[in-house]
């Protein structure tokens, strides 16, 4: 298995996100200059799509990933809820990685989740 190809890097607004379909899942991606931090489109309050509006998974001030049915507040970088009723949770991680301008799915993440909903931090 290898890594697959999801878009090119230029095709991601530079501080702002997009929705992707990958594998038949509804992801996201956020573009922060040379970093993309990709995850699944499922809140882990009550499972819901983050975004109302297509594309839009951050807040006013583009500072976190925003869940925009109850207002839950994400970081970036980890997908850790800070904020809201699922604070603690995290959103379900996939990696990626830059190649030649290339976005890419890591061969990590092709493999099937075995629950795709349990993904709280582990201490
Ligand atoms: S479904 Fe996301 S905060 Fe409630």
């Amino acid at each position: 298995m290898t890594a697959q190809h999801i878009c090119m890097l230029d095709e991601l607004p530079n501080n702002g996100s997009k929705s992707l379909e990958l594998n038949g899942e509804a992801c996201f991606a956020v573009r922060q200059g040379q970093a993309v931090y990709l995850y699944r489109n499922v809140c882990p309050h009550l499972g819901l799509p983050l975004d109302l509006m297509p594309d839009q998974f951050l807040d006013y001030d583009k500072r976190y990933i925003q869940c925009t049915s109850h207002g839950a507040l994400f970081k970036i970088n980890t997908g850790l809820c800070i904020a809201g009723p699922c604070q603690g949770k995290s959103l379900q991680p996939l990696a990626c990685e830059i190649v030649d301008g290339a976005v890419l799915l890591s061969e990590s993440s092709l493999k099937p989740q075995a629950n795709i909903l349990d993904q709280t931090p582990k201490t």
